[in-house]
């Protein structure tokens, strides 16, 4: 018998990312590639790369200059550059690294099969009409009790700053059929907790029984799944929280109470400028409606510092957002120019001011992150197990606020469902004393 041949998977940038890490495995095991965790052992590696800020972009080219040496020593080693920075750099990336033998983009990656097996230098950076998720082999849940599952692809919303439009195309969202077969089999292989993904998940749109089904539709039914505790979903757009998605906060207990959306500034002007289509009044009036649905959820948002044209008043103005709604949890990066993008034309805001306003806008964040840690200290959260903790005997999940939580239980396995007092909010998660065992 020939050994398996190993695989290395690398995997930059957001979680949509990550599922199409874990399908790229999937598709290649059907060649016979069983995924390592030791790069040096690999017959193959594959880079699933992020464009959507210049660092990201950058890490790509650094890593293969290291992988460079690497091959060296094992002729015979491939290399493949997958996901946005393949898709918007293409040919560009075989010119400027000879050490990589293949360029698949995030719409084409299901015939990676037929692009190993092709042995020259090839690109693949098509949209195809097909669907890629039709040819792909099934899925194996390969991160325990939590899943994620693409739901939608790709956005149509433009914001003048970002490049996803053209990285990964126009909104597509997949049938429901499909995603309901998806979900049944993961939840089959032991997974608890799906997280919905899409660039614009909750713009949602896909062929169902009877018509189009919105995100809110999908949920509901999803919800039924036997066995399926706690749905997420992510990255929103505040223009596409409909009613029936905010109700669903409300009504569908496996609904987890957290939601990830992004208002990127607290400036009208700036807004506008970033093409986001709504004002900073129109994200409050509706965090006030999420709210109200579901008074305990926790909110966490993105937000982007040093957009040209970006003023001190503006900046204020997203200190003043942040204040009046209180965030759970918040990424926050320096404006960078991508090419292509409408922004990138504009003059930049001097570094030095965007990094002051970046540290000054982190510092906010952090004071309401803990806030929000604290005020789990002495309530019951039910936790979600994921893995071992660092101490023995202690196992470490996430509450449905999406908190690390810290559990001394000798007993628990990963995948265990427990409810645990909260007795301590440390940096980045918290400590829970065991209750009792849900399943
Ligand atoms: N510069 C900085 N941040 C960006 N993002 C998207 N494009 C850029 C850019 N050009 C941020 C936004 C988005 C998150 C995924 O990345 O905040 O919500
Ligand atoms: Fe990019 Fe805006 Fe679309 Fe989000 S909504 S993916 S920030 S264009």
């Amino acid at each position: 018998m020939t050994e398996a041949k190993k695989l290395f998977v690398k995997t930059y940038g957001c979680q949509m990312n990550v599922y199409d890490s874990e399908r790229m495995a999937e598709a290649l095991g059907a060649k016979g590639y069983v995924t390592t965790e030791v790069v040096e052992e690999a017959d193959m590696v594959l880079l699933n790369t992020c464009h959507i800020r210049e660092k990201a972009s950058e890490k790509l080219y650094s890593d293969l200059g290291r992988l460079r040496a690497l091959k060296a020593e094992r002729p015979g080693m491939k290399i493949g550059v997958a996901g946005c920075v393949a898709q918007a750099e293409g040919e560009e990336i075989l010119r400027r690294a000879p050490v990589v033998d293949l360029v698949v983009g995030p719409q084409a990656y299901h015939r990676l099969p037929q692009m190993v097996e092709a042995g020259t230098r090839v690109v693949d950076t098509e949209f195809p009409v097909e669907d890629k998720f039709a040819h792909l082999p099934e899925r194996r849940s390969l991160r325990g009790p939590t899943a994620f599952l693409t739901v939608q692809e790709g956005c149509d919303k433009f914001c003048a700053f970002c490049v996803v439009p053209y990285t990964r195309g126009a909104e597509v969202s997949r049938p429901v059929a499909r995603l309901l077969d998806e979900a049944r089999k993961l939840v089959d292989q032991g997974v608890r907790e799906i997280t919905l993904l899409g660039q614009n998940v909750n713009a949602y749109h896909g062929a169902g029984p009877g018509g189009t089904w919105g995100l809110a539709r999908l949920v509901r039914e999803m919800a039924g799944i036997a066995g399926l505790d706690r749905i997420r979903y992510t990255t929103s757009h505040p223009n596409d929280m409909d009613d029936d998605l905010i109700a669903a906060h409300g009504e569908v207990a496996q609904l987890m109470p957290y939601l990830h959306l992004p208002v990127q500034s607290g400036s009208d002007r700036i807004l506008k400028a970033m093409n986001r289509k709504h004002t900073a009044e129109a994200y409050l009036r509706l965090v006030e409606r999420i709210r109200a649905a579901r008074p305990d959820i926790l909110l966490s948002s993105d937000f982007i510092v040093g957009f040209p044209g970006e003023s001190d008043a503006d900046f204020q103005a997203t200190l003043d957002l942040i204040r009046a709604v209180g965030f759970g949890a918040a990424f926050s990066f320096k404006y960078s120019a991508r090419p292509g993008t409408p922004a990138a034309e504009k003059t930049p805001v001097p570094a030095e001011v965007a990094d002051a306003r970046l540290q000054e806008l982190q510092a906010l964040i952090t004071t309401q992150q803990q806030a929000a840690q604290q005020a789990m200290v002495g309530r019951e959260v039910e936790v979600l197990y994921e893995k071992p903790g660092r101490r023995s005997g202690q196992m470490v999940g996430k509450s449905g606020h999406l908190h690390a939580v810290h559990v001394d239980d000798p007993e628990g396995r990963i995948g265990d469902m427990v409810r645990a007092r909260v007795s301590a909010s440390a940096p980045n998660s918290l400590a829970a004393e065991l209750i009792s065992r849900i399943a």
